[in-house]
């Protein structure tokens, strides 16, 4: 079995409920967080933690992913007659090797561990990254560059963590663990979603894991969990005590892009922190606080 983590699996089958209409006939995942589709940040933050293989778990309506991530041969010809190198640069790069990429259907919404689970083949024996693209983590070393960092020197598993206000913890898997050691704490427990007053902690699983292949023996199980979902919290939880379980305080900010103003202040941290767009964008945000908008 490889120790390097060469896989990545998105799970992008999720109908996006949140963000109709604007959903109605296109991936959430492709809603644009200024120029670039959301889906895109997961991906260059995955190609930066060195993950050469992509494997996305689609569902019905999610074409546009593919074609994204595709060659269109007419816009490059198109760009290269307007001598427009720069944009043709930009999207030649977000092409993948051939091969390289892979799209399973998840046909039925069974939840997170049954999208995961869903990969199993593509995966095979060796450990691998998931990672939602509703978390956009913006930080100066890739999140999951940060987490690949810890994997090759602590082995095991490594899950990203962050502290959420203790009325928010119904939302997120939480973690129970051990006194931290830096930025890594050994992970002790996790529960997906607790109910109200029951959380173990304030310290919730953000969407980037790194885990080990055992996890699809788990799913294979099939169990049921919060929200009568195949949970990957709980398949992972199952886990603990039998193979080492890092929790890692990341480096950065992450957005919750499933909320809309999530999604919003995402647009806006990403405008400001641009070179082409920050001032524009301060000088806007300025006049709009002094209400004359
Ligand atoms: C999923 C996971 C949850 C995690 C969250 C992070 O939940 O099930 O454990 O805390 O992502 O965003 P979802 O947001 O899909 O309900």
């Amino acid at each position: 079995m490889t120790n390097r983590v060469r896989k990545a699996i998105f799970p992008v089958g999720g109908m996006g409920t949140r963000f109709l209409p604007a959903t109605k006939a296109m991936p959430k995942e492709m809603l644009p967080v200024v120029d670039r589709p959301l889906i895109q940040y997961a991906v260059d933050e995955a190609r930066a933690a060195g993950i050469e293989q992509f494997i996305f778990v689609t569902g019905r309506g999610k074409s546009a992913i593919e074609d994204h991530f595709d060659r269109s041969v007419e816009l490059e010809a198109s760009l290269a007659e307007k001598e427009k190198f720069a944009k043709l640069d930009d999207i030649r790069e977000s092409l993948f090797e051939p091969g390289n990429i892979a799209y399973v259907r998840q046909q039925e919404p069974l939840g997170l561990g049954h999208a995961v689970w869903c990969a199993r083949h593509l995966v095979g024996n060796e450990p691998f990254a998931v990672l939602l693209a509703d978390d956009l983590i913006k930080a100066e070393t890739p999140c999951l560059r940060q987490m690949v960092d810890v994997f090759e020197t602590e082995g095991g598993n490594v899950i990203a963590a962050m502290e959420v206000p203790y009325e928010q913890t119904s939302r997120y898997g939480i973690i129970d663990s051990d006194e931290a050691d830096g930025r890594v704490r050994a992970v002790t427990g996790l529960v997906e979603k607790p109910a109200r007053g029951t959380a173990p902690s304030n310290l919730a699983v953000i969407g980037r894991y790194i885990l080990t292949p055992t996890v699809f023996d788990e799913l294979e199980r099939g169990e049921t969990g919060a929200g009568g979902e195949i949970q990957l919290t709980d398949a992972m939880a199952r886990l603990i005590g039998r193979q080492p379980f890092h929790g890692l305080a990341f480096e950065g900010r992450r957005f919750d892009c499933g909320d809309k103003l999530g999604f919003l202040e995402a647009n806006l941290a990403f405008a400001l922190g641009r070179e082409d767009l920050g001032p524009g964008a301060r000088e806007l945000l300025a006049r709009m606080g002094e209400g004359s908008e």
